[in-house]
């Protein structure tokens, strides 16, 4: 089974319209408003769509989120089904704030390919290709580090990593300090941060640390497309969130997921700049209804994988 290329089109303009309805809010100092009206104009967007998608990753759930919450059925019936995951504004902080690095995400795989991720943390590591073995979540730091300058012919002092500046972050910095390694603190928006690895233009050649769940799992995605490594172990540690996951079908509730066990086959992902990010201009307003948008799509096949940064002027009423 495959993943019909004319849905690549469908999801770019999906993602493209939530994030033009999410810069009406752009530096109003308030995130929930910036969301709402992602995730509205995602979920009507995603009901014209020859698909039954079922959302696998969304705003929550049922009682938490009225619209895109995990286990809503969208689209017309009329098509293949497909998981969805859906992040409508990454980088809340960024729109209220009229920050760089704000995106609108969704992830699409065939029925039951993408991992149904619970919304708890989730520890990460990602880099590009690299040599089986040579970087994995249960290595230390050091050893990861090691065998990452090893493989790139050079000293880990020339390395640099990428991380969420958080407290809880504090001795993976205090050991990457120790190592040398050049680091990339980023406030917010860990899907792009773990993107970062897919091009040494980037300057990035490691990312990890902990951050979203559901984010990780749409960055395994695109990464999956660029043929990059990567690894996710989620973090359960209250009562709440270990009966989510056993509600979910998670047994082993410290197991650490590969790529391959993130997202199988075909799959799409898409991801338009609300604001300006490293590769794409955020959105800019022509006149009253017309935008211009920048959307980075990833489409992975059996035979080919395709990545591509689309310029698409939007008319959006
Ligand atoms: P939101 O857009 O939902 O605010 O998420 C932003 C984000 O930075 C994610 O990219 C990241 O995975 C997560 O928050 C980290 O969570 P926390 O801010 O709790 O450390």
């Amino acid at each position: 089974m495959t993943i019909d290329k004319k849905y690549i089109d469908q999801f770019i303009n999906v993602t493209s319209k939530a994030a033009i309805a999410s810069s009406f809010f752009l530096g109003k100092k308030n995130k929930i408003a910036a969301d709402k009206a992602a995730v509205d104009n995602m979920r009507s967007e995603l009901n014209k769509i020859d698909m039954t998608g079922e959302i696998v990753i969304g705003e929550g759930s049922l009682d938490e989120a009225p619209m895109l919450y995990t286990g809503e059925i969208l689209g017309n019936k009329n098509g293949p089904s497909f998981d969805i995951a859906v992040d409508p504004v990454e980088g809340t902080n960024f729109v209220a704030n009229n920050y760089p690095g704000a995106l609108s995400v969704i992830a699409i795989a065939e029925k039951n390919n993408l991992f149904k991720a619970p919304e708890t943390y989730m520890n990460k590591i990602a880099t590009n290709t690299v040599g089986e073995g040579l970087i994995d979540l249960d290595y230390s730091i050091k050893k990861n580090l090691e065998n990452l300058a090893d493989f790139k012919n050079t000293k880990p002092e020339n390395l640099t990593a990428c991380i969420l500046d958080r407290p809880r972050h504090k001795q993976i910095i205090d050991e990457l300090k120790e190592l040398k390694v050049k680091i990339k603190l980023i406030t917010d928006g860990d899907v792009a941060g773990a993107l970062m690895v897919t091009n040494p233009s980037y300057g990035v050649d490691i990312f990890l640390g902990i951050g979203g769940g559901p984010e990780g799992v749409l960055a395994a995605v695109a990464l999956d497309a660029y043929n990059c490594n990567f690894q996710g172990r989620f973090i359960f540690d209250n009562e709440n969130d270990i009966k989510d996951a056993k509600n979910m079908g998670i047994s082993d509730l410290t197991k650490k997921y590969n790529l391959n066990e993130i997202v199988k086959g075909d799959a799409i992902f898409s991801a338009t700049a609300i604001t300006d990010t490293m590769s794409m201009k955020g959105i800019v307003k022509l006149d009253e209804f017309t935008y211009d948008t920048q959307t980075l799509t990833t489409y992975k096949t059996s035979n080919k994988n395709y990545t591509n940064i689309e310029k698409r002027k939007i008319t959006s009423k």
